[in-house]
């Protein structure tokens, strides 16, 4: 995977349909990414899975779909209009914005523990220059929250926010979810939603964007057993990572995140990085928040949150275990794992080595040849079988079959069925595999059970 670049997987997901510039008829719009029908499909398969595994083959998780717009109050209490920053500074000739800790890691400092003051003296200590080579201003903090104005009647509008994260959306529905489902605890709140920041500056192709997707989960637990949880969530998200998505376990590593770094609502944050072409990079993040948004919500809302134990014992607000999963950087993970160059008859061939379960297209269905109708009538019965039952088939005649390979090879297809004249004969027809180019001859009736 290390010769393998970010241009590469963003060449194939651009050419074969996977993700697109956002707005790109307009020059794009930085930091937005659209999603093509197959990035469509393969994104939310990794999100039925997630939700499959830690949502609906549980006992105690909640799944809920809250708005985005939410009372402006939620994010006052929660700390983000406050504390939501990333340090930035400016180039003092072109104006440009940049992340203080990027410019600075990409000058080679390790930015670990660094608070602003100190980034800044590293700066100045060093006579590090803006990527253009000129002067930098003095740092500041910048509030990533995006803001919008609510209301038909000018004059009257009320500002908003776009939703920072899902989390809020889990709190502000902690005592609904108690009220009338009555859950023991320990329970989750799960969701998987958009989410959006006026990121400094997006990079990284679908990396590090201003709306992306996150599915994550708050654990509400008493507060004596959160080194417990925490273990049990770090161990289930390895299993995420490496049963699910069949990510490289030597590809995975934890990052302990230092007080300084963590975020403000966090008393442990763990990341999970994975090593993406462009370097180690954050993945996932599992984080101990304790009772602070609760609390907070509580304080701010007058609204007692409190967690009545059934035993009869005192009410408490409870601490909470939250693993975060960024939908986007799943992709990128499992695009980047898959990307897969071979050589085959002497030429070079891409292919995605996509999981079956992950693979946005199961099987492609194909006449031999397109001028002869008893094959695509033929081969029309057997896509429409295929088509009822897996859903995710594609037709193709077009071009020579080695063409046809090729480009399902290209989007991860693992299986390719081509309908011939010994099918009109017996019934049987070939299935390619993907990964290693062999042909076997089947039953029709033996497909559903073998693609
Ligand atoms: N509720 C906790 C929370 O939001 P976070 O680490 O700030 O934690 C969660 O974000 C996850 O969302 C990250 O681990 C990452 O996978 C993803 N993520 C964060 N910022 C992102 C961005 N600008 N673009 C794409 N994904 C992002």
């Amino acid at each position: 995977m290390s010769d393998i670049s970010l241009e590469d997987i963003a060449s194939l997901a651009k050419r074969r349909g996977f993700i697109y510039q956002g707005s790109e008829i307009y020059g794009g719009l930085a930091g937005t990414w659209d999603y093509g029908p197959l990035g469509t499909a393969l994104k939310r398969n990794i999100t039925n899975a997630w939700w499959k595994f830690f949502v609906d083959s549980r006992d105690d998780m909640y799944g809920i779909e809250s708005a985005i717009l939410m009372n402006p109050k939620v994010w006052e209490a929660s700390g983000h209009v406050s504390g939501f920053t990333d340090p930035l500074i400016e180039d003092l000739k072109t104006k440009k914005r940049y992340r203080l800790d990027h410019v600075l890691e990409d000058a080679g400092v390790d930015v670990r523990g660094m608070d602003l003051a100190a980034m800044s003296a590293a700066i100045k200590e060093q006579g590090i220059k803006s990527p253009d080579g000129n002067e930098l201003g003095n740092p500041a903090s910048f509030n990533m929250l995006f803001e919008t104005s609510m209301g038909a009647v000018e004059g009257e509008k009320s500002t908003i926010y776009l939703r920072g994260e899902t989390a809020q959306g889990m709190f502000v529905n902690f005592k609904n979810i108690v009220d009338t489902f009555y859950p023991d605890l320990p329970f989750g709140v799960a969701q998987i939603g958009k989410a959006f920041r006026n990121e400094i500056s997006p990079r990284d192709f679908v990396f590090r964007v201003r709306e992306f997707e996150i599915m994550e989960f708050e654990y509400f637990i008493s507060p004596n057993s959160w080194e417990g949880e925490f273990e049990k969530w770090r161990v289930a998200m390895h299993e995420w990572c490496e049963k699910i998505l069949e990510l490289p376990a030597d590809k995975i590593h934890e990052l302990e995140v230092s007080p300084e770094d963590r975020a403000h609502y966090s008393k442990r944050t763990v990341d999970f990085e994975f090593d993406f072409p462009f370097g180690k990079k954050e993945l996932y993040g599992l984080a101990y928040r304790t009772d602070f948004d609760l609390t907070n919500h509580q304080n701010a809302s007058g609204k007692n949150l409190e967690y009545r134990p059934k035993d009869g014992s005192a009410p408490f607000i409870p601490h909470v275990i939250e693993p975060t999963f960024g939908v986007d950087r799943s992709l990128m993970a499992v695009l980047c794992t898959a990307y897969t160059e071979d050589e085959m008859n002497g030429e070079k061939r891409i292919y995605l080595k996509l999981p079956k379960h992950l693979a946005p297209i199961k099987a492609c269905v194909s006449p031999l040849l397109k001028n002869k109708p008893e094959l695509v009538t033929k081969a029309r019965e057997v896509y429409d079988m295929l088509k009822k039952e897996l859903g995710a088939v594609m037709w193709d005649d077009n071009g020579n079959i080695g063409k046809r390979y090729r480009r399902q090879d290209e989007i991860g297809t693992p299986a390719c069925i081509v309908i011939d004249f010994q099918t009109l004969e017996d019934n049987t027809v070939t299935v390619r595999n993907r990964d290693t180019a062999e042909q076997v001859r089947m039953k029709i009736e033996d497909l559903l059970a073998n693609v």
